[in-house]
């Protein structure tokens, strides 16, 4: 499911390129200015006790920073960061046994924590609030379990949507924070720190034109960087300026408001497919061939944000900028009824 559109990391070359263009302060980290301020807070009040902070979870769109901000966390308190995800643990003695591996004060980032089965997140209840996991032993008649202690650790969950999280789960983080899409100020700052790690040269106009057609996303800002810089190098004279980012964004099909071809493909089926909606988000999924928790999570908070569709009780809607934007004419009722 959701294998077609995806903006996770998908090799090792970008995981390693993601590690080095990565903030590893408080300081150095750039937009979600209020969850900033918060962290702060949090990390500088456990500090002073000497304790954990309490359980973090992050929700919103991929690649707006909840593992970034996860390291953060853990090189703010002066400990490791142990990273795994929902659905790479399978059993509850796979759980016990990453858990009963932390060393004091660690922080455990679970991705997509919202796959984790039931039997697995079971194990989690007791450890983050008890910091202990009940360990069964034997069988049937004879079966007893056993309590182990753990010691004290910062769960940090992720996930695109808090609403995915069954009740327990949700109710044991102490912080619950949504991720939010930056803004073309914002996106401009951290491309222009990505040009210098990654020594290209890039102007303001450049840069604005990057940051405005990355979906407010940093992830995409940086892999949009990478690719405008190769055809700066190899068409240009190596620096990056507004020319350069336009001529290698049009051919890389992202448009002047940063949709792709999935942005694109969902607003013509609601609008050549079905009149331009109102439209079950189940419809346009079957229509698409795509799964719509993945429409839900990954397209249409964008767009919603861009006022490009509309949220009704009867489906979706594109909207007169979709139609705009898109250079389609919208009928009129009249003419719909000819
Ligand atoms: N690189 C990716 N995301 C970033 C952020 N939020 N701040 C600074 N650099 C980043």
């Amino acid at each position: 499911m959701g294998r077609m559109i995806s903006t996770d990391v998908h090799n090792e070359e970008e995981k390693k390129l993601e590690a080095t263009l990565r903030p590893q302060m408080l300081d150095d980290y750039i937009g979600q200015s209020r969850i900033k301020e918060m962290m702060k807070v949090y990390i500088a009040a456990a500090k002073s006790r000497s304790e954990s902070m309490d359980h973090v979870l992050f929700y919103g769109p991929p690649g707006l920073g909840k593992t970034t901000l996860s390291g953060i966390i853990a090189n703010e308190m002066g400990v490791n960061m142990k990273v795994t995800s929902g659905p790479a643990i399978e059993k509850p003695g796979e759980m016990a046994a990453i858990l009963n591996n932390l060393q004091p004060g660690d922080v455990l980032f679970i991705d997509e924590i919202h796959r984790l089965n039931r039997q697995v997140e079971e194990v989690l209840y007791p450890a983050m609030e008890d910091f202990a996991i009940d360990i069964m032993l034997g069988k049937e008649a004879s079966a007893r379990s056993i309590r182990l202690d753990l010691p004290h650790f910062t769960l940090v969950g992720a996930t695109t949507r808090a609403g995915l999280l069954s009740a327990p789960l949700r109710d044991r983080f102490g912080i619950v924070e949504k991720m939010e899409f930056y803004t073309t100020e914002e996106l401009m700052t951290i491309v222009k720190r990505s040009a210098k790690v990654l020594n290209v040269e890039i102007d303001d106009s450049g840069a604005e034109r990057i940051a405005r057609r990355s979906r407010g996303t940093p992830r995409l800002a940086n892999r949009l960087l990478k690719r405008v810089r190769d055809f700066a190098q190899v068409r240009y004279d190596g620096k990056i300026t507004r020319d350069v980012a336009d001529y290698a964004l049009d051919i890389l099909d992202v448009d002047k408001k940063g949709l792709d071809q999935n942005d694109r493909a969902y607003l013509l089926t609601i609008i050549e497919k079905f009149g331009g909606g109102p439209v079950g988000i189940d419809t346009i999924a079957a229509s698409l061939s795509e799964d719509a928790g993945t429409l839900e999570d990954v397209v249409e908070p964008y767009l919603l944000m861009n006022g490009l569709i509309q949220r009704t009780a009867r489906g979706r809607v594109a909207t007169e900028s979709a139609y705009r934007h898109l250079g389609i004419e919208r009928l009129g009722q009249q003419q719909l009824d000819l």
